[in-house]
């Protein structure tokens, strides 16, 4: 009888399901009215009372051993449930879900505050030659004001140089269409700078343009004190200071009230304050020229600004180079903004 034991527990022990069918059988071998354990327990009856605790204990070991057979792939199976439940309507966890860069978002937010406004968006070359970024915008050779933007030229003939600033997409839109004319030109510009903590060799500018009939300062300065409104807040303080670029007349650059309420401030508006934004003007009747725009029926206002000046006014950024470095430590800094 031990033998018989010893080889069923070999049988039992060597056995591994494959799938329900083998083990139903299985069952059925051992554990059914026909079955091994019932067979070995009518034998149990007949032996000799002096081996009736050993062979006794024998069979429940047996016993228990095809009862864990039995369970392992009910055990599996309910894995498998468990699969099968998963919501797949629950949110991942998107732990490094990536964001819009900080100088898309800003550029974003402006230009959605110009289209409200009735600005279309237009966009043109960095490549430039020179009569687009210089000559057409009454900057004639030799004059002074190229000096203000050191260029980086790429061939002397046919002319071309990386644009130094948006401004030379006023010409080759006015050159092409006719007015009325509502633009803004976002973009890249260039210019052979040191890089140092507050300046680029590039960085991004936003051209905006009106050309109509009757335009004058006033609706120039209604647009900017909107735009202004909409991007740092109501009511913040403006101030026209008049200035000079060679493509307007009257030229102005506009300043906010930033006010003097910590030590930082202090810092960036070098104790005054009130910090530059942009620069603006009458278009010069000249450029109205250059583009054959007739000067005495229409006139209009430009103004141009730099996106990672405001971004570092809005986000507190002390350093522009932190735009171009990729660190994800600063650009994480950034998912929760969605403006697209
Ligand atoms: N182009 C100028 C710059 O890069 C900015 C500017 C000033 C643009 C006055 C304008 C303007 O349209 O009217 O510094």
């Amino acid at each position: 009888m031990r033998e018989l034991i010893e080889k069923y527990k070999k049988e039992v022990l060597a056995f591994k399901s494959k799938d329900k069918v083998e083990t139903d059988k299985f069952r059925i071998k051992f554990m059914s009215k026909n079955g091994v354990l019932n067979e070995l327990f009518s034998k149990f009856k007949e032996i000799d009372a002096s081996e009736k605790k050993e062979i006794g204990l024998l069979i429940n070991s047996l016993k228990n051993t095809i009862n864990s057979k039995i369970k392992q792939p009910e055990k599996l199976n309910k894995n498998e449930n468990k699969v099968n439940l998963t919501d797949f309507t629950l949110p991942s966890n998107n732990e490094n879900i990536g964001s819009l860069h900080p100088l898309t978002i800003v550029e974003n937010k402006i230009i959605n505050i110009f289209r409200l406004l009735g600005f279309n968006l237009e966009t043109g070359p960095e490549i430039e030659d020179d009569w687009h970024n210089f000559t057409a915008l009454n900057m004639p050779d030799n004059h002074p004001a190229r000096d203000m933007q050191d260029t980086f030229f790429i061939k002397k003939s046919p002319d071309q140089l990386l644009r130094t600033h948006t401004s030379s997409v006023q010409i080759r839109f006015m050159e092409n269409n006719s007015p009325p004319i509502r633009i803004i030109s976002p973009g890249r510009v260039f210019r052979n700078e040191a890089i140092s903590a507050r300046s680029h060799c590039l960085f991004h500018q936003i051209e905006g343009l009106a050309i109509d009939e009757n335009i004058n300062f006033s609706d120039l300065k209604l647009i900017i004190q909107e735009f202004v409104n909409q991007l740092f807040g109501e009511n913040k303080k403006i101030r026209f200071r008049p200035s000079f670029f060679p493509f307007t007349e009257p030229s102005a650059e506009v300043d906010i009230y930033w006010g003097l309420n910590s030590e930082a401030d202090k810092r960036i508006t070098k104790g005054t304050g009130w910090l530059e934004i942009m620069g603006c003007g009458m278009v010069d009747p000249n450029v109205l020229d250059n583009v054959k725009i007739d000067k005495t029926k229409f006139s209009g206002y430009a103004f141009g600004m730099g996106i990672e000046r405001i971004a570092m006014l809005l986000y507190q950024i002390d350093d522009i180079r932190l735009f171009y470095e990729n660190d994800i430590r600063f650009l994480k800094q950034f998912q929760s903004s969605h403006i697209f």
